[in-house]
């Protein structure tokens, strides 16, 4: 085999790598160092910025299997038959903290899936919980703003988060979940995933449906608690990279199975509440979950830089059969992705391999920017129409058209009977076995008591008294307690 030599990037050999050069033996070094002055260069241009939220992940490459036949509600391609397998990429990921946080934390578990279909790319970017803090995007930079580092004191506040919780009554029942014994995964994989919110199906007669997607481990769920979760950043601050990583590595390959709650479309609008709402889970006894195919991980990346730092999920992509429901938040996501990709990794990320279409070639008329790599050939137009066979528009249906009425205006209420903020979260207290039930008020106490504004306390205690009497009751007995010593 021949030796590699090392080059700088233009190609020619380097002679050192050692030592710099410098004008006599130990003086100054010399601005003709190219291989020296390239070296540091391209070192200070590394990283890119993280992302701004779910900072901190680890990805993997496997395939998703149709078991089950869904071609009744969706004409996607890629769920077309009982045995058809696509290709997908998942970046597993915490939410709050920077790039250099701990993974054994209580935090939401991001759960963004790439599938690679034959009608182009379909992200799927959901979380480890099937429903979330806020319902109207316009609050999301407020409420991260609270979860994250505080900008004085550059940690996180608990004054803060429970702050932004005081004013925000929607968030009792993601507050519940996130504060019980799924607050903490033991490992990315031993949760499960949720799409959390609602998403339409569209079949080949153009009948609409409205579907959840709810992933379930096939490795059992299993969490941990704050004590061990302590313990284990100690031990491994990136335990579950370390778990995903060797557990690929050694061939015990994760898996899920994805199940649907399906909705006819003509059911939303007289349902008991909006089903839209992404603070609110559809009882399985109205919509019972029904099987999909199963998720499998079989390969880890090569590079995390180039291939789970870059990569790039936006829930604005879908694929004919496919397509977004009106919920609020979900609507303020279809822009929010693309856009901090355009920014962190820049206008052409959708050309990387990690991101790229595999079964498709993306063929359109946009063009050029930084590091643009997809050109067309000589005789390709850049405009459209043409008269050269360039790409044209198809009929495609992403999904059927709903019909909407009402005034523009910003729109506090839903038009729903019950769409209060707390009941769903007392049923979910109420769910619990007692000693589910005391962890649980011991966590909310051990945050809830360190806030220094005594309205802040308040405020959230009604919360849950709100959610269920007992349930106040007893946070408010443990806060109390916690106070007093
Ligand atoms: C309006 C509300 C939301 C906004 C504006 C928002 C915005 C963002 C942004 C800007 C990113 C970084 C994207 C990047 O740099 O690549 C991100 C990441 C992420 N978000 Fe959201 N988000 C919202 C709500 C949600 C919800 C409800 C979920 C789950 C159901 C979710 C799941 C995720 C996940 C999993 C990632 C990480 C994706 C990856 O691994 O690259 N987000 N979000």
């Amino acid at each position: 085999m021949s030796k590699r030599v090392l080059t700088t990037e233009s190609g020619a050999p380097v002679a050192d790598n050692q030592n710099s050069a410098t004008a006599g033996v130990g003086g100054p070094i010399l601005l003709q160092d190219q291989h020296l002055l390239e070296k540091l260069a391209r070192f200070n241009r590394e990283r890119i910025p993280e992302r701004v939220v779910h900072a901190r992940g680890s990805g993997a490459y496997g395939y998703f299997e149709v078991t089950d036949d869904v071609t009744g509600f969706t004409h996607a391609d890629f769920l077309s038959a009982v045995g058809k397998r696509t290709e997908t990429f998942i970046r597993f990921s915490t939410v709050a903290d920077s790039l250099g946080g701990a993974d054994a934390v209580r935090d939401p578990r991001g759960f963004a899936l790439k599938f690679y279909t034959e009608e182009g790319n379909y992200d799927l970017v959901g979380n480890n919980t099937p429903v979330f803090f806020i319902k109207d995007p316009i609050k999301f930079p407020d409420f991260i703003h609270s979860q994250k580092r505080d900008p004085f004191t550059g940690k996180q506040e608990q004054d803060n988060v429970w702050d932004f919780w005081a004013h925000s009554p929607e968030a009792t029942h993601q507050v519940t979940w996130l504060m019980g014994d799924r607050g903490i995964p033991a490992s990315y994989r031993h949760m499960n995933g949720y799409g959390s919110h609602t998403y339409q199906w569209t079949n080949a007669e153009g009948e609409a449906f409205f579907v959840k997607y709810h992933f379930k481990t096939n490795q059992g769920v299993r969490s941990l608690s704050a004590e061990q979760a302590s313990e284990l950043v100690g031990k491994d601050s990136d335990s579950h990279q370390t778990d995903l990583l060797q557990a690929i590595e050694r061939g015990v390959n994760p898996s899920w199975t994805l199940h649907v709650q399906i909705m006819p479309a003509a059911e939303a609008a007289d349902y008991r509440f909006n089903p839209f709402d992404v603070t609110k889970v559809w009882p399985h006894s109205d919509y019972p979950l029904q099987r999909v195919g199963r998720l499998v991980l079989d390969r880890n990346p090569d590079n995390v830089f180039a291939e789970v730092e870059q990569a790039a999920f936006s829930p604005n992509n879908f694929v004919p059969g496919i397509g977004p429901s009106p919920d609020k938040m979900l609507q303020g996501r279809l822009f929010a992705y693309a856009d901090a990709q355009r920014y962190r990794v820049g206008i052409n990320h959708t050309q990387l391999p990690v991101n790229a279409p595999r079964k498709t070639t993306a063929d359109n008329y946009g063009r050029d920017g930084a590091m643009a790599t997809r050109y067309g050939s000589r005789h390709d137009k850049n405009y459209e129409p043409n008269s050269h066979a360039g790409p044209a528009q198809s009929d495609a249906a992403l999904a059927s058209p709903l019909a909407v009425t009402g005034w523009t205006g910003t729109h506090e209420a839903s038009a729903h009977v019950k769409d209060d903020d707390f009941f769903q979260a007392g049923e979910l207290y109420r769910l619990m076995s007692q000693d589910e039930k005391s962890r649980l008020i011991a966590n909310i106490a051990s945050g809830l008591s360190k806030v220094s504004l005594d309205d802040v306390i308040e405020k959230n205690l009604a919360h849950f008294h709100a959610a269920d009497a007992d349930y106040g009751k007893r946070v408010e007995d443990a806060v109390r307690a916690l106070r007093e010593d």
